[in-house]
């Protein structure tokens, strides 16, 4: 049996983490044989709630999940943590600015950066889920300064799903059969899904389709796919947000298939000429638990733009929490 792993999750009586808390401690996330700890985080005002959800993980009877802890204090959530997955953000209120809803997740991020800087493990994988998701991830980053700034990602990984099935469908083939696609920047309605490079049944993408279609459907419709589920349903996604989480945090610990890649938000390093010290969101490769921005992709002057307009609103996000970054 292997040594448990901590679980940190925060925002664990929200809507994504009841589609999400069951199936790390299934195994569907780390593997059948890991066992788990999982250190919930909360609001005080929602440790109530949050009991019940632990209650109704006792009641699953998961052979991999060797103890709960519901707590309101981060330090005490993220202790020993080796992964922590920040769901838990401030929802965008009446009248609220999108100045204030960055301040107040500012406010949020810079909290628990510091804790996990304090009493995190040293190698901690951080997935921000919570959004403005990468905003949120370089918060809490730069908050941590002892721990390395890799460690610290964000969720575009629903956008790279929703991109699989969108151009599937298109083609008539089935998701696994997609191989290489990019979603680039932030994750946003500036975020901007490239199938340049992307191959369904080894043949390129670009090909199997019309021009037309990309810019005029594709594009928009992975864009605007957020809103389109809470125009339907009245909520925003969930359970298809958890699978996501669940998808980046397993392909960053076990890797990437061969020949493929996938999409996440990591610290840039310049890659492709993207303000280094961004987290942005590139095509990437992972393997023994760490991951590489896929290099030499050809970008023509149509990516470049898309590309470099969500570059620079994620820029104008990090200059708006610019006096809250130390
Ligand atoms: P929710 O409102 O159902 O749950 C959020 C939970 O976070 C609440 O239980 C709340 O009490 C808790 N919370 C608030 N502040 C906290 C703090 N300081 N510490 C710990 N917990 C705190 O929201 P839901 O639907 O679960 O969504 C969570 C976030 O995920 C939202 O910001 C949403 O916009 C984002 N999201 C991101 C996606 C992505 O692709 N990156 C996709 C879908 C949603």
């Amino acid at each position: 049996m292997k040594t448990p792993v901590r679980v940190t999750v925060t925002g664990a009586a929200g809507q994504i983490s009841y589609a999400l808390l069951f199936r790390i401690a299934s195994g569907a996330m780390l593997g059948n044989d890991q066992p788990v700890i999982l250190q919930l985080l909360e609001i005080t005002p929602a440790l109530d709630a949050l009991k019940g959800v632990a209650m109704e993980l006792d009641d699953c009877a998961f052979p991999l999940l060797q103890e709960i802890v519901c707590t309101d204090d981060a330090e005490v959530a993220f202790k020993d943590s080796d992964y922590a997955l920040l769901v838990g953000a401030r929802p965008r209120g009446p009248g609220m600015e999108r100045k204030d809803l960055l301040e107040a997740n500012a406010a949020i991020f810079s909290a628990q950066g510091k804790a996990m800087d304090k009493t995190a493990s040293r190698d901690i994988k951080v997935l921000v889920v919570g959004n403005p998701a990468n905003t949120n991830s370089l918060i809490a980053q730069r908050n941590a300064p002892s721990l390395d700034p890799r460690n610290f990602t964000a969720m575009t990984r629903l956008d790279h799903n929703r991109s699989l099935t969108q151009l599937a469908q298109k083609t008539g083939s089935s998701s696994d059969k997609v191989t290489q696609m990019t979603i680039w920047g932030n994750h946003s309605a500036t975020q901007y899904p490239d199938l340049h490079n992307t191959l369904v049944d080894g043949k390129n993408a670009m090909e199997l389709i019309e021009q037309n279609w990309y810019a005029e459907e594709f594009i928009p419709t992975v864009q605007q796919r957020g809103a389109a589920i809470i125009k339907a349903r009245g909520l925003s996604s969930a359970a298809s947000a958890a699978n996501a989480a669940i998808d980046h945090m397993r392909t960053w610990a076990m890797g990437t298939p061969e020949g493929d890649w996938t999409s996440m938000g990591v610290y840039s390093d310049g890659s492709y000429g993207i303000q280094e010290g961004l987290i942005y969101s590139f095509p990437v490769t992972c393997t023994d638990g760490d991951w590489a921005i896929v290099q030499g992709l050809e970008i023509n002057d149509f990516s470049r733009e898309k590309m470099t307009a969500t570059e620079t609103e994620l820029a104008e996000e990090r200059d708006a929490v610019a006096h809250l970054l130390p």
